[in-house]
């Protein structure tokens, strides 16, 4: 990663959990993400819109180093959570994604029970003393990820053997469970009927009171519902970021105002 001096911002009196400045993505000789300038804000639902191949996942894999993974992937630029470089040598990608969590477009429940795979995260980063630690996680997760009910009685069960809109909910919960500061949803609705669909999206309007939430959608009546901050991107571009209600009833750039007006896409 490059060095560059940020300055300290903040937008509307609220605090940038991330900042990515110049950020860069090639896969091999594709140049997948170019230059791209972002601020997350604290407490806040970001939306990446655009069209499919643009770079909505790119990004949101480079915020918690997921693109480490990818072989063919380099990342140049910047980005900081609360002001520190995660792409620092010192920085354990392992521990960053506990603090940046992840959920992706198809619901992933480790073959385990439900429990264990709640319990999966706070056990490998020790954040529990004791069984009856982990239990008050466990339950507190799966409560916060507006599951507990349905799952209350089974927690030995699979969690493979519920429906997918309460796997996905499971997978909310098993990211939860690290108390995440940030939560990355690469389309998590995108495989769940409406009524699944609804319910992770109010929780996810519940979640942004605890951290920060940013969220892939190729739906933009999901952004517009669920965001309070959309950014758009083009083509591996960066194109507008703003209030949400803005981006979709006053855009600046006319690729903005072509897509929200189903002109591309
Ligand atoms: N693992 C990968 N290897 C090579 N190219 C990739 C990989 N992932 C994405 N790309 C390419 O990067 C570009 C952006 O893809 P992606 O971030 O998945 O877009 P989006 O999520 O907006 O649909 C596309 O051209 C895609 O083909
Ligand atoms: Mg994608």
């Amino acid at each position: 990663m490059k060095d560059m001096r940020i300055a300290e911002r903040t937008v509307d009196s609220q605090t940038s959990k991330m900042i990515a400045r110049g950020v860069q993505v090639h896969y091999g000789t594709t140049h997948a993400l170019k230059d791209v300038d972002v601020d997350i804000l604290d407490k806040t639902v970001t939306a990446f819109i655009g069209p499919s191949g643009c770079g909505k996942s790119t990004f949101l894999r480079c915020l918690n180093r997921m693109n480490d993974t990818v072989a063919s992937a380099r990342v140049t630029g910047r980005i900081e959570l609360d002001g520190e470089d995660i792409y620092d040598r010192r920085v354990d990608p392992v521990q960053l994604r506990a603090r940046v969590g992840m959920v992706f477009q198809k619901p992933n429940p480790f073959p385990k029970s439900i429990y264990d795979n709640v319990a999966y995260g706070p056990r490998i980063h020790g954040l529990a003393r004791g069984k009856a630690e982990l239990d008050e996680i466990v339950e507190k997760s799966l409560r916060k990820a507006a599951i507990w009910n349905e799952v209350k009685d089974r927690l030995n069960a699979p969690g493979t053997g519920l429906s997918g809109g309460q796997q996905q909910r499971l997978c909310i919960a098993r990211a939860i469970a690290t108390s995440p500061e940030v939560l990355l949803m690469d389309e998590p609705c995108s495989a769940l009927d409406p009524i699944a669909t609804a319910q992770v999206e109010e929780l996810i309007d519940e979640l942004r009171g605890q951290f920060s939430v940013v969220i892939v959608t190729h739906s933009m009546q999901q952004a517009a519902r669920v965001s309070q901050r959309t950014a758009f991107f083009h083509l591996g571009n960066l194109v507008e970021y703003g209030e949400t209600g803005q981006i979709f009833t006053n855009p600046t750039d006319p690729r903005t105002e072509s897509y929200i007006t189903g002109r591309i896409g």
